[in-house]
């Protein structure tokens, strides 16, 4: 599914999901990403809109990503949260990707707290570790705002610079000492995937200055950044990355570990939200 007319079609899904949500109008736009979606479970009094039902947005086909928007209140904040996400590897174009992140901003999100599940290149990182993303490398090869479309919505050409907030980045540092729960921070790398990455490639990232390795996240920090959104990220590290320690990654191993750490993701988001 191409996007070729982008704003007409934000307009109608604006339109379908204003009806939906009635007077609610949500504050921060989150992401969860593989393994992570049970966080959705504790928003209260939610809206649920299956991503299908959105003019636009196609279904996840990923393993463990329901696919559905859940809106209600979380951690004292209204909070349009995806209970999972649409990937390049799907199929999916960069616009696609990137969709429902503009249409957060047009529902009225300032600010986007986005979330995966990520491999390690820092060797000094630990499986279940968290990770505030500090900046990243986009190698999917895409960007969502090329075309003219997006510049339509936005001016093309805007810096990259705090990409990830850094007063939302020294937020979540200071709420993970609160709760006693430690957190990485790290230079995030985005592929298209599907296939995990070879060791000779984890090298060369580690060398390029990346600590943390996955499939989804750049392509919504570009569009989050193009409409003027404050972006947070969080990984969990579900896995080292491939040939670190003799690693070789799966993804049942991904979901694994992040249901053995949803109850401390669950305790972070909220309090970070809390705090916000
Ligand atoms: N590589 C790419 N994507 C991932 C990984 C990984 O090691 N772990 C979770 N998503």
């Amino acid at each position: 599914m191409a996007l070729e007319n982008l704003r007409e079609t934000l307009d109608a899904a604006q339109a379908m999901m204003g009806e939906r949500l009635g007077a609610f109008r949500p504050e921060v736009g989150l992401i969860l990403g593989s393994g992570l979606g049970p966080l959705a479970e504790r928003i209260a009094d939610p809206i649920f809109i299956p991503f299908g039902e959105v003019p636009g947005m196609g279904v996840s086909t990923a393993n463990g990503h329901v696919g559905r928007f859940v809106a209600g209140e979380l951690g004292g904040k209204r909070v349009l949260a995806m209970q999972g996400r649409l990937h390049g590897y799907e199929g999916y174009t960069a616009q696609e990707v990137a969709f429902p992140v503009w249409l957060m901003a047009r529902l009225g999100a300032a600010t986007l707290v986005t979330t995966n599940a990520a491999g390690a290149i820092n060797e000094s990182f630990r499986v279940g570790d968290f990770c505030i993303m500090t900046d990243q490398l986009n190698f999917t090869g895409r960007n969502p705002v090329t075309g003219t479309e997006p510049d339509a919505m936005a001016p093309r050409f805007f810096s990259m610079l705090d990409a990830y907030d850094p007063s939302l980045r020294q937020l979540a540092r200071q709420t993970a000492e609160a709760l006693a729960i430690p957190v990485q921070e790290g230079v995030y790398l985005g592929l298209l995937g599907p296939s995990f990455e070879t060791p000779a490639e984890i090298r060369m990232f580690r060398a390029w200055g990346a600590d943390t390795v996955a499939m989804s996240v750049c392509e919504e920090v570009i569009a989050a950044r193009h409409v003027g959104l404050r972006v947070l990220g969080i990984s969990l590290v579900s896995n080292m990355a491939c040939g670190v320690e003799g690693a070789s990654p799966s993804d049942e191993e991904v979901h694994e570990v992040a249901q053995t750490r949803e109850a401390d993701f669950c305790r972070l988001l909220e309090g970070i939200l809390q705090a916000m």
